[in-house]
């Protein structure tokens, strides 16, 4: 108020919510999101069925799959799923354990702030012990180099434990160790391995067949030759890619031909015939024996084509035109005018495969593609073994590239919620409490890993920490004899890299919401109206 004038800052449209009242809304936010994925988490763990709007079924267990199908609208909720979204993005697995170390800090956080403690302390101690766990993570990291395939098979085999394509674990772990070898490099300096993502893609196949998967070397697209007359089989393919039909087209204006006699029908259809022959004719000449078309390809077009001995692909996705010009090396060119040997891709042989409407190009010119080929029975089942296959290609990657692998099964939880809490009593003073807290939540962990496997979780947070006081460091959840073991010697291995990434956005993130104060929501005209403001 000024002078008895109130001063008006904000709209009518923008929502206030503060003080206690903003920060137990986040935390009740986050809490939320952690709750929806919880019972997903480990081997034990279940699956959910999300349907969207229009009807669509999907049956996950992938945290950042479950959380991007759920459409939000808290302002924190959303934080937490794009932190899941950046966990997968960035390291490929660990989005369930990333959601559940945040819902647990912030519900750590509510705690102590309820004793007084002001988020400002809580947030500094939140860091000290982020930095605290990612020390401990660093000298408790197992190492193993890229000729350790055992390590990347255990790190694979861990990966996929628990999700739908475990049934078939034993087929698919050496698959992907395979293809992920095949197009691991060393770095601009000669000493690091680097994998690029690009290069291992996963294809799946929906058929009566019975659920496999195969390794293969090369390039696939879920597409054949347009024309029967045109050869299955092409060594030393010269492939052009185009992105404009080999039609013709149809004008933009309405345009009329007046026709008089036989002769002009038999004269305009020979026009139209020499067009698109001069097509199938250009594209010969230019020397090219495959064409991939992002567009269709005039069923004329097809004939010549056929007759010349060249395979041709129409409709080809955009995506895939991309990807193709990226690994055989060529450019995506308009019309077969553009056709130059410099605009070429190569490969050593394009080959349509036996019982499945797939063409597959080997040997490809720049990148060392290799392609992991899942059949399955039904969509929904195969679209989740993709996910989990792709969960377990991913930890493979990390792995190479970093050397470093940490135990699983809670055993690294136990460490970092122990090693943590010595180094509380370090700080002293306020912080202490905070990074007391911050150990606290590693127990969410084998709580959750625990109480999914349906056993009792406090008898085993206790056996846990009694054989980590006595230096059992792998000590973990045997989840299937429900017993307290080394769970090195059981195989369970992930990349620390995904342990490493979970905890510093879970903290980061738990940090920046528990020093908000004053939430300020700007809503649109139709929200107002919706809730009746307006
Ligand atoms: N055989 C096993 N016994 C006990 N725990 C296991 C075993 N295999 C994996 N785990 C544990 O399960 C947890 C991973 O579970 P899960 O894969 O469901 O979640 P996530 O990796 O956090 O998320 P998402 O895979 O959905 O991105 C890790 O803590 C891992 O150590
Ligand atoms: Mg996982």
């Amino acid at each position: 108020m000024l002078a008895g004038q109130p001063i008006v800052i904000l709209r009518d449209n923008v929502e206030v919510t503060s003080g206690m009242e903003a920060q137990h809304s986040n935390i009740m936010a986050c809490k939320a999101i952690a709750e929806a994925v919880r019972t997903t988490l480990g081997p034990r763990g279940m699956d959910k069925m999300l349907v969207s709007p229009t009807g669509d079924v999907v049956i996950t267990n992938d945290g950042a799959t479950i959380l991007h199908e759920l459409k939000v609208e808290h302002p924190a909720a959303k934080m937490v799923i794009s932190v899941a979204e950046a966990q997968d993005d960035e390291v490929g697995d660990g989005t369930t354990t990333a959601t559940i170390l945040i819902g647990a800090l912030m519900e750590e956080a509510e705690l102590l702030m309820k004793k007084g403690i002001h988020p400002t302390v809580i947030a500094k101690g939140y860091n000290l012990a982020m930095h605290k766990a990612i020390e401990v993570l660093e000298a408790n990291a197992i190492k193993g180099n890229i000729k350790k395939k055992d390590l990347l098979e255990k790190v694979a085999a861990t990966a996929i434990t628990g999700k739908s394509i475990e049934s078939m674990k034993s087929k698919i772990t050496p698959i992907i160790v395979d293809a992920v070898l095949k197009v691991a490099q060393k770095d601009a300096t000669g000493k690091n391995n680097t994998v690029d993502e690009d290069d291992v893609r996963i294809k799946t196949i929906v058929g009566d067949s019975l659920d496999d998967a195969e390794l293969i070397e090369g390039f696939l697209i879920d597409k054949t030759r347009c024309d029967s007359g045109m050869p299955k089989r092409v060594s030393k393919a010269v492939v052009a890619l185009l992105s404009q039909p080999l039609e013709i087209k149809k004008t933009e204006t309405k345009s009329k031909i007046k026709i008089t006699s036989s002769e002009q029908v038999a004269a305009f259809s020979e026009r139209e015939k020499a067009a698109l022959k001069a097509f199938a004719d250009k594209i010969k000449a230019s020397g090219a024996n495959v064409v991939l078309c992002q567009k269709g390809i005039a069923d004329a077009v097809q004939y010549y084509l056929s007759h010349e001995k060249i395979l041709a692909i129409q409709d080809v996705p955009e995506k895939d035109m991309k990807a193709f010009a990226r690994a055989l090396g060529g450019t995506i060119v308009n019309t077969p005018d553009d056709l130059g040997k410099d605009v070429f891709g190569t490969a050593d042989l394009v080959e349509e495969m036996k019982d499945v409407k797939v063409t597959k190009f080997m040997g490809c010119k720049k990148a060392k593609t290799v392609t992991i080929l899942i059949k399955g029975s039904n969509q929904i089942f195969v679209d989740e073994l993709e996910r989990a296959a792709y969960d377990a290609v991913r930890v493979v990657m990390d792995a190479i590239e970093d050397g470093k692998y940490v135990v699983g099964a809670a055993a690294i939880d136990t460490e970092l919620n122990l090693e943590i809490n010595k180094y509380a009593a370090t700080e002293g003073g306020r912080v202490q409490l905070a990074i007391e807290a911050f150990a606290r939540v590693f127990e969410a962990i084998p709580n959750t890993l625990a109480e999914n496997a349906g056993l009792n979780a406090i008898d085993i947070i206790v056996d846990l920490k009694k054989e980590h006081t006595a230096h059992k460091k792998y000590a973990g959840i045997n989840v299937l004899t429900g017993k307290v073991e080394d769970m090195y010697k059981a195989g369970v291995l992930e990349p620390m890299r995904v342990k490493k990434q979970a905890i510093q956005s879970a903290a980061e993130t738990a940090s920046l919401l528990i020093r908000v104060d004053d939430m300020m929501i700007s809503k649109s005209a139709a929200q107002m109206a919706r809730e009746g403001k307006a």
